[in-house]
């Protein structure tokens, strides 16, 4: 079964083509990158206006590049929450209004699930329940997963996202928009024990996380003295900057090992799942595999490809949510 993916929940235009939930013959991303970095965010007006310049092209480049027609598609996936309200109608229109006019079954997905669903596309034998950790710029969300298309959610951010804690940084340090890629790279160069900053694990046996605390304490360990006077950050070192980012990044790391691996003993759970763009962070990768074998619990995360927003992952987890014929009318609504 060939299935059409859309994504446009957040700032990339992205279409997919997915046979049987596996096989991704396109996965075609459009990055609007350029256009929110020198506001340090995304900008959900241009977001928007950008998705609706892209959405045509990508889809139909999706399509010719995966050497197909349009009538080839058996079904038409878009991810319809959560996310921006704007650039998520864009996509989910786009969908609808394929699949009134080639007659195809719609089916919508949630974009955390979404995520999970990413490790599935790379690697056989996930058993199930698994512990799913998303960590992206808009989210941080633990989730028991019974099935491909089963997901209870345990806990999530109540303030910030790990994504949006790294950007938000990186922003202090005087780093490029989206920072995460870069405060990965620097960290390597610094000492992640030069500073301690604070890790906050919320009440005993909470699986929610907070991460703007650290964020304020980055901050003001950077004004240093400056911080009774001016709101300007003193010139910082490149090595002070990456034992900053070291440190910082190390203080997110503990927390997330540390919460994903209590859910999984908790839960007795069968393997654990890493989704998300700030699935990509190396030092996150290598800490969640240390922990994972030591409790014998098998870890899968994708391709750094499949960690970031793409359609595959949609696509992919549709043809599971079609297989259960949970297939939505054109009534569907998108939620934030
Ligand atoms: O999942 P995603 O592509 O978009 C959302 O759904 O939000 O995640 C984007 C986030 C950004 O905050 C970016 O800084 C972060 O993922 N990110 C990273 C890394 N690569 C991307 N964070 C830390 N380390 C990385 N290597
Ligand atoms: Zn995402």
């Amino acid at each position: 079964m060939i299935i059409l993916g859309i994504e446009t929940s957040c700032d990339e235009t992205s279409a997919a083509v997915v046979e049987d939930g596996k096989k991704s013959l396109a996965n075609i991303v459009a990055s609007q990158q350029d256009l929110h970095s020198k506001y340090g965010g995304v900008v959900p007006e241009i977001a928007c206006r950008a998705h609706t310049d892209m959405i045509i092209t990508v889809i139909d480049k999706a399509v010719t590049e995966a050497n197909l027609k349009m009538d080839d598609i058996d079904a038409i996936s878009v991810a319809n929450t959560p996310g921006l309200i704007g650039a998520l109608l864009i996509g989910l229109t786009a969908a609808k209004t394929l699949g009134w006019i080639l007659k195809k079954p719609l089916i919508t997905v949630n974009h955390l699930h979404a995520h999970i669903y990413a490790s599935k596309i790379e690697h056989e034998n996930i058993d199930y329940p698994a512990i799913s950790l998303v960590v992206s710029g808009g989210h941080t969300s633990l989730f028991l997963t019974h099935s491909e298309t089963d997901y209870e959610l345990l806990g999530g951010t109540i303030d910030d996202a790990a994504g949006e804690a790294f950007d938000k940084v990186g922003k202090i340090l005087g780093l490029g928009y989206p920072a995460g890629p870069e405060i990965d790279t620097i960290s390597q160069k610094g000492n992640e024990k030069a500073i301690l900053f604070p890790r906050s694990y919320l009440k005993k046996g909470s699986l929610d996380f907070s991460f703007s605390g650290i964020k304020t304490a980055v901050l003001y360990h950077c004004m240093g003295q400056n911080s009774k006077n001016t709101r300007e950050i003193p010139k910082l070192t490149d090595q002070e900057i990456a034992d900053v980012a070291a440190s910082f990044q190390e203080a997110v790391v503990d927390v997330l090992v540390a919460k994903t691996i209590f859910a999984a003993n908790k839960f007795s759970s069968k393997s654990i799942i890493l989704g998300g763009g700030v699935a990509c962070n190396s030092r996150l990768r290598q800490r969640l595999t240390d922990a994972a074998r030591q409790c014998d619990i098998p870890l899968f995360y994708p391709s750094k490809k499949l960690c970031m927003d793409n359609a595959a992952m949609v696509a992919g987890l549709a043809f599971h949510k079609y297989g259960e014929k949970k297939i939505s009318s054109l009534e569907v609504e998108a939620m934030p």
